[in-house]
């Protein structure tokens, strides 16, 4: 018989509180509503900043930072770059012409809860400002290694990554993809940002190129088994578990690695990708604890 094995997550868990704390308290100090006809597009940023979400990027570059003894202002002010780039995604992935989403982090959608206008420039603002908390001297002593994050994350989060990503994905519905296209979309458009995460602790860190393309390979793996973790949720999630809605891929007739392989395998798949993943961190040791924690926790989480 096999057993289920039942993994721990609570040094996790108490983890991705701590980074969720710190990032709301930096996200208010560097944040506040202005006076005039501008509050408005502020409150929506904050709004879509406030909402919750697992704060996974900003726990990646956080955990890898920690391997490197980075300084705690310098992982958390790029996670916060990070978080606001991807919260940005989500705000106009929810868009009537994108996936057309009413609920997000379990509240309305920002262009439900304000309007379609202030929810592009909301997004529009929070891209912008990522590369604002990047590029101030506070993140980091060393304008090298200031200029190595923002060239690292804008290259992710553009046409070579996650917009690519997204563009490839809307361009899919109804389409028939193989194998090896679906994965690309996949590592452009949730991918990238996650694999930046952890290499701009390793930049922070000055890793050298070996470290890094260790974590780099492990946050590949991690990344395509956070999507079809995702896409398996989709199909077989509640709205109430994940704060958004779901069976949304199979209506839009998304092809993806689920509906190519069917459930049995891409679980199996997400499985080996882990223990890949896993593999890349041995060199770490103890250190990297967290990093395996959360590589379990991509495909075993209910949100
Ligand atoms: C959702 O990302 C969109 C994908 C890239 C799969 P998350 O699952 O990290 O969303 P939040 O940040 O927890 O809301
Ligand atoms: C979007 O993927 C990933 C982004 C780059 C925003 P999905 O459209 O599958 O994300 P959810 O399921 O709405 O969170
Ligand atoms: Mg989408
Ligand atoms: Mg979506
Ligand atoms: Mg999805």
């Amino acid at each position: 018989m096999m057993l289920k094995k039942v993994y721990d997550f609570s040094a996790l868990e108490t983890a991705l509180t701590d980074i969720s704390g710190e990032l709301e308290e930096t996200f208010d100090a560097l944040l506040p509503v202005p006076d005039g006809g501008d509050a408005k597009v502020v409150e929506a940023m904050r709004y879509a900043l406030f909402a919750g979400g697992k704060r996974l990027r900003p726990f990646l570059v956080r955990a890898t930072a920690d391997l490197f003894g980075v300084s705690r202002t310098s992982s958390l002010r790029a996670g916060a770059a990070l978080e606001c780039i991807h919260t940005y995604s989500l705000v106009h992935d929810d868009l009537p012409a994108m996936d057309d989403d009413d609920l997000r982090r379990g509240k309305p959608t920002v262009h439900k809860a304000f309007d379609e206008a202030t929810a592009i420039l909301a997004g529009d603002a929070l891209l912008t400002f990522a590369f604002e908390i990047l590029a101030d001297e506070s993140t980091h002593a060393d304008p090298r290694v200031r200029a190595a994050l923002v060239s690292l994350i804008a290259r992710a989060s553009g046409h070579h990554g996650m917009v690519g990503g997204q563009m490839l994905d809307l361009d899919a519905e109804d389409k028939t993809l193989g194998e090896q296209e679906i994965i690309r979309l996949q590592q452009m458009k949730t991918g990238a940002l996650i694999v930046s995460s952890v290499e701009a602790g390793a930049v922070l860190g000055k890793a050298s190129p070996h470290a890094r393309h260790a974590l780099v390979a492990y946050a590949r793996a991690v990344g395509l088994a956070f999507q079809i973790a995702d896409d398996l949720l989709d199909h077989t999630a509640s709205e109430a578990e994940m704060g958004k809605a779901t069976g949304k891929d199979a209506d839009a007739g998304k092809e993806t690695l689920l509906s190519l392989w069917g459930e049995d395998r891409a679980r199996e798949q997400a499985r080996i990708l882990t223990e890949q993943a896993l593999g890349y961190l041995e060199e770490f040791g103890d250190k990297a604890e967290l990093l395996r924690d959360v590589a379990q926790f991509a495909i075993h989480r209910r949100r």
